[in-house]
């Protein structure tokens, strides 16, 4: 369905001159509305434009075979076994998108204290990183690092007496990292904001000859209340104890996401990211100001499940709300989207070509 712009209001509506109208004239000589007259003038001074260059869709895998499983509170969203995400990887070239980004739906039996499964070069991600590359090697591949997926208490790292422990999950971190790497991974995204992460993923990963693999950093991600549809996903949210304020941001900080940014840009990250998207516009376009890195937005599961909610219930006019939330990530300075709306949005992309 095409998005409705209304019945074009032509100029019929405004006569050329005012004075044959009994109603005063304002005797106005700048008029905004004049480049708002018709679609194609509005299209001739649109500042910002939305194409499937800027989408990275987000894909969980899960055991198994010819296997999909809704996540309950992300409506439209599956849990695919690895034959699955290749189809959806399959998908996503046939609609241009260039990037996919994997999770995994870790069984409960696989977590430890310590997610080893993390570092175990036969995980589902790893399974999956390798399956999708040799069918689409020209399908860019987004790995998350974080220990979060594989830990029996739903933490991104190393607990010890309930308090993370940075350096030591570094470590592992760094491991994840490789092996993703050995997999075939193209970036590697470190959600987990521990302290210098970045620099020690990037050491490892050219010390094992990955000169090449990017790094997207979850640079300014913040602790928020909007990832806990993707905790259902993932498996961690009934797992999790307590919360991960003491590594995650306070969403009252503006300035602090820049240092952030900035300690992971000099420990060499390719690529920045903001994290949740919406409701932290302002800082995204900070960030992007400020470093002209290229920068990216996570919108992320509560953002998905607050419209699919809305637009369930006919509350909102989905298509257009989904295009509007997108496009105002492009406003606000974002070179891509991480986006479970990324099919949804190509495919609409595609009708306007
Ligand atoms: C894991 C991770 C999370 C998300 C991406 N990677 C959750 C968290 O930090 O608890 C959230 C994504 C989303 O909500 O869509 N560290």
């Amino acid at each position: 369905m095409a998005i409705k712009f209304g019945r074009p209001i032509e100029m019929r509506d405004t006569p050329r001159r005012d004075a044959t109208l009994s109603a005063p004239s304002l005797d106005l000589a700048i008029r905004p509305r004049r480049n708002r007259k018709a679609e194609w003038a509005r299209r001739m001074v649109r500042e910002n434009v939305l194409t499937t260059n800027d989408l990275i869709w987000p894909l969980f895998v899960s055991d198994g075979q010819n296997k999909r499983n809704p996540v309950a509170s992300m409506p439209g969203v599956e849990r695919l076994s690895v034959d699955q995400a290749v189809r959806e990887a399959e998908r996503a070239m046939q609609l241009d998108i260039p990037c996919i980004a994997l999770f995994p739906y870790t069984d409960p039996s696989l977590r430890d204290d310590h997610g080893s499964e993390a570092v175990n070069a036969d995980n589902l991600v790893c399974q999956s990183v390798r399956a999708i590359k040799k069918e689409f090697p020209d399908l860019g591949v987004l790995c998350d690092v974080a220990l979060d997926p594989y830990t029996s208490h739903g933490h991104d790292g190393l607990l010890e007496d309930g308090r993370i422990l940075n350096d030591a999950t570094v470590a592992v971190l760094v491991r994840q990292a490789v092996v993703q790497a050995e997999a075939g991974c193209d970036v590697i995204a470190p959600s987990d904001m521990m302290d210098g992460r970045i620099g020690a993923i990037r050491e490892a990963l050219d010390a094992a000859g990955f000169l090449d693999v990017q790094i997207m950093s979850y640079a300014a991600k913040y602790a928020s209340a909007f990832y806990g549809p993707f905790r259902d996903a993932v498996g961690s949210a009934k797992t999790l104890t307590g919360d991960k304020r003491t590594s995650q941001m306070d969403c009252s900080n503006s300035d602090e996401a820049l240092r952030e940014v900035e300690l992971d840009i000099a420990e060499g990250a390719d690529m920045v990211m903001v994290k949740p998207g919406m409701p932290y516009l302002d800082i995204l376009q900070r960030v992007k100001e400020t470093f002209s890195m290229p920068t990216f937005v996570y919108q992320v599961s509560g953002e998905y499940a607050m419209l699919m909610a809305a637009i369930n219930n006919g509350w909102l006019d989905g298509e257009r709300a989904i295009m509007e939330s997108l496009t105002a990530f492009k406003r606000a300075g974002a070179d891509g989207i991480l986006t479970y709306f990324a099919p949804q949005a190509a495919e609409r992309l595609k009708k306007n070509t």
